[in-house]
């Protein structure tokens, strides 16, 4: 994660490596230019430089300004006012991820609001992320590192540029975290492992941390972890975390898919982009980061956070298709496809999430493939009670992130129905997300609860903005903002 700080040094002064200006379409023959600096736009006027939103010029300062190169970031508009505060943290977030390698960049956005100002170094800092545990090369071979350190020039109130680059901090070192659990590769991350990692993460915060293992998961009755993880040499695992501050007046429980891989079981997925499922724990990832998040900021609500964590595998001992388990709650489920195994664990922990009577539920997982087809690889859907549908919809709008409602249709749920056991634990397959979030509705009840699909944006096969290839940790920073939302109230 970078350091970041303010100066009120000027545009020209400022020292770093490199300094990132935004640059806005010319319009009508015009070029391009750089807002607040007649001096620079002139300069670069010859250079008929394209300003769509992501564009990135990076050009020597020729003495222009203290920072050896400008990097101009293309907006996409002519006007800056008129750009939003999440295409601006893509725009940035895409300019930081060019620039590995590189030590400090200074990043101005002369004309900009404050809270523009905050967004372009939001983006900025979530740009600033490589994944290079991995990377054994030395010398010139050697990976290069993400962009160390941010300076945001602000001339404004000093505590408001202080405070906007702390929150920053915190996003940013949550989305770290999502984005290295992902990342890590399927062999080095099983339930334990995810576990241990979380009880390391949280070591140094205001939160406590339980694990079940296999045999009090056995015990417990959590029929559905127990189902998915026998298939594999590496036991499941339950984590729930707790951050209780005194003086919380409401709660939230958080439920994460954590299928440290997902081969499908015996109901194997095809051999083809079969490697992706290594980021079927995005959920509980997403969730644990959060919590972490929320400690961090110090929110005022009380969050317990459960991480369903298993591997599916098609070992010997694994499930059977049409063998009917026994879930914590003791309904009985027909598991007639290994592969909807996402739905089988959350249900599990949704029990207990809902035991607790918490003011909201949310839970976040890649849980199906029909929510990619029907929303893309860019949108999330999100199922729920009305009301917490909509403090989620209203996060997302804050936060930038694309979430898009989706409907429980009454019909769907007889094809839910079993036929020696309770419930079965697929449907038809039109309506695939629905039916998953239709299944999930069985083991929440009546609490207020809100059920993230994150099976498309989680995970990207190529980069876009602040996001990488790989984790995204998309969804991350709007489950922080419910918390922050219901904290506040
Ligand atoms: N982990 C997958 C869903 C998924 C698919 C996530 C693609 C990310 C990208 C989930 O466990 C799964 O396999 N779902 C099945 C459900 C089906 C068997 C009812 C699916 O979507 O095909
Ligand atoms: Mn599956
Ligand atoms: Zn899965």
């Amino acid at each position: 994660m970078p350091t970041l700080s303010f100066s009120d040094a000027s545009l020209r002064d400022v020292t770093a490596d490199v300094l990132l200006l935004p640059l806005l379409e010319g319009g009508e023959d015009a070029p391009a230019t750089v807002p607040g600096s007649p001096e620079i736009s002139e300069v670069i006027a010859g250079l008929g430089a394209s300003a769509s939103r992501g564009d990135l010029h990076r050009i020597p300062s020729f003495g222009l300004v203290a920072a050896s190169s400008l990097l101009l970031v293309g907006v996409g508009d002519e006007d800056l006012a008129e750009v939003s505060d999440e295409d601006l943290r893509l725009a940035f977030g895409a300019a930081s991820r060019s620039l590995t390698g590189v030590e400090h960049a200074a990043l101005a956005l002369p004309t900009g609001t404050a809270p523009q100002r905050a967004a372009a170094v939001e983006g900025a800092a979530l740009g600033a992320y490589a994944f290079t545990a991995h990377k054994t090369g030395t010398g010139a071979s050697a990976p290069k590192p993400a962009l160390d350190r941010i300076t945001l020039l602000s001339d404004g109130d000093a505590e408001a540029a202080q405070s906007a680059l702390d929150r920053s901090a915190v996003l940013a070192e949550v989305l770290d975290i999502v984005r290295d659990l992902v990342n890590t590769p399927p062999n080095l991350l099983h339930p334990a492992e995810f576990a241990r990692r979380a009880e390391e993460l949280v070591a140094d915060l205001p939160l406590s941390v339980t694990v079940l293992d296999e045999q009090q998961l056995t015990e417990g009755g959590y029929g559905g972890i127990v189902g998915v993880g026998q298939g594999s040499t590496r036991p499941p695992r339950l984590v729930r975390l707790e951050y209780a501050p005194a003086s919380a007046t409401t709660s939230v429980a958080l439920v994460g898919k954590g299928i440290t891989f997902d081969t499908g079981g015996i109901s194997l997925k095809p051999a083809a982009g079969m490697d992706d499922m290594t980021s079927d724990m995005t959920g509980a990832a997403t969730v644990l980061a959060a919590t972490i998040g929320a400690a961090r900021m110090g929110l005022d609500v009380k969050v317990s956070t459960y991480l369903a964590l298993a591997e599916n595998m098609p070992g010997g001992g694994a499930q059977r298709p049409g063998d009917v388990v026994t879930m914590r709650n003791g309904k009985t489920v027909e598991v007639l496809n290994t592969d909807a195994e996402g739905r089988m664990v959350m249900a599990d922990a949704l029990v207990d999430a809902v035991a607790e009577d918490p003011d909201l539920v949310m839970d976040v997982a890649t849980l199906t493939g029909a929510a990619v087809v029907a929303l893309g690889k860019r949108t999330a859907g999100v199922m729920g009670t009305e009301q917490a549908r909509d403090l989620v919809m209203s996060a997302a709008s804050t936060t930038g992130e694309p979430f898009w409602p989706l409907p429980f249709p009454a019909e769907l749920r007889a094809d839910l129905t079993g036929r020696v056991a309770d419930l079965r634990n697929i449907g038809d397959r039109p309506g695939g997300a629905l039916s998953a979030g239709i299944f999930l509705k069985e083991f929440v009840g009546e609490t207020e609860w809100a059920h993230l699909d994150i099976a498309g944006p989680g995970y990207a096969s190529a980069p876009l903005g602040y996001m990488g290839k790989g984790a995204t940790g998309m969804s991350a920073r709007t489950v922080l903002q419910v918390l922050e939302d219901v904290a506040a109230r």
